[in-house]
């Protein structure tokens, strides 16, 4: 059997370099030992509220960046959730499939509904039940999933275990996790306990892919640290969470290791460190926003790419489909 990969992401504003260094790139590699499916998941986006008229430039601009970040529409299959209805049929089957308990127990939801959980979307709860159809019906073998999305993942094989027991079919296969090291996780610039993330109220918590570089050089400028100096090893990083990220950050651009990051810039202040994360950021990044740019210059070649992906997924599901719905009777 392929080995398949299944991934995607939420069109729900700015890609940002949270996305880039803890999946995006990642994406990338694994295009060279596995067959690999993009998705633009537009339908978890709605799950919280999206004007509709920026939903649509969300969309294109999410695959844009996927692009620009190096994935390969020619090899992988780039596509977007919607255009594949198959994901809310699957979805609805296993809305049947999952229990009550198993998505009470979800953590992301009690996070996301917060305290007002009567005013969250059913969409929002069922969230989970909707990935698992993503990956499932691709009978995809992987998935790159970061620390948050690990019980998600779990829920997914409970529901391909208990479909294939109680429909007695031998269908799914059982999903391995490709868990991202934890380097990869890239936190606000404002606040070093939280995750860098498009729903960060502050534009200054988040490095966006379509940042130009004065831009960038700003937030750097403006970023949260300590006033020690750079430790001679991540020892002395201990306890200080925005130094932490920074280091971080830096080393994962310069596909570095810490210890070397920390060696390099040992006994240098904030200061000058900022200025070469800002270099390195700006050069690292400006062939992606450039490119970036161009895509979104001409969006009737982005939606080919994504009516062209759409087809060449809507082809592999449909005979998995057919296998779901004889295995169910309908
Ligand atoms: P979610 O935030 O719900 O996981 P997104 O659509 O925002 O989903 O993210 C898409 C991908 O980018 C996921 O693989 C996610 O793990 C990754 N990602 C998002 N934010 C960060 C971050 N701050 N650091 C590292 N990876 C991130
Ligand atoms: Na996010």
């Amino acid at each position: 059997m392929t080995n398949r990969v299944f991934s995607g992401a939420q069109p729900s504003g700015n890609m940002h370099l949270g996305n880039y260094l803890g999946a995006f790139r990642n994406w990338v590699r694994l295009q060279d030992d596995y067959e690999c499916l993009y998705c633009v998941v537009d339908l978890h986006a709605i799950t919280v509220w999206q004007e509709p008229a920026g939903l649509t430039h969300q969309i294109r601009e999410a695959a844009a960046a996927y692009m620009a970040a190096g994935v390969d529409p020619a090899r992988s299959i780039l596509f977007n959730q919607s255009q594949v209805p198959a994901h809310s049929e699957l979805a609805w089957i296993f809305n049947c499939v999952a229990r009550l308990g198993w998505l009470n127990r979800m953590t992301q939801f009690k996070d996301k509904a917060g305290k007002n959980r009567e005013k969250a979307s059913v969409g929002l709860y069922i969230y989970p039940n909707l990935m698992a159809a993503d990956i499932l019906l691709y009978k995809a073998t992987h998935v790159p999933v970061g620390e948050d999305q690990k019980q998600h993942l779990e829920l997914t094989r409970d529901i391909a275990q208990k479909f294939n027991h109680d429909f007695g079919a031998d269908l799914f296969p059982e999903v391995e996790p490709i868990i991202q090291d934890e380097g990869a996780r890239v936190m606000s610039l404002r606040d070093g306990s939280k995750k860098m993330s498009k729903s960060d109220p502050s534009d200054y918590s988040r490095i966006n892919l379509n940042d130009d570089a004065d831009t960038i050089a700003q937030k750097i400028r403006k970023a949260r640290t300590d006033s020690e100096l750079i430790p001679e090893t991540p020892d002395g990083l201990t306890g200080r969470a925005e130094a932490t990220n920074l280091i971080g950050i830096y080393a994962a651009l310069a596909d570095m290791e810490r210890t070397a990051v920390c060696a390099d810039f040992a006994g240098k202040d904030f200061a000058s460190f900022k200025a070469a994360l800002t270099d390195l950021a700006v050069a690292k990044l400006a062939p992606v926003t450039e490119e970036m740019t161009r895509l979104m210059n001409d969006p009737a070649e982005i939606d080919a790419v994504l009516r062209k992906g759409a087809e060449r997924a809507q082809a592999l599901a449909a005979p998995i489909m057919a296998e779901v719905r004889a295995a169910v009777g309908l």
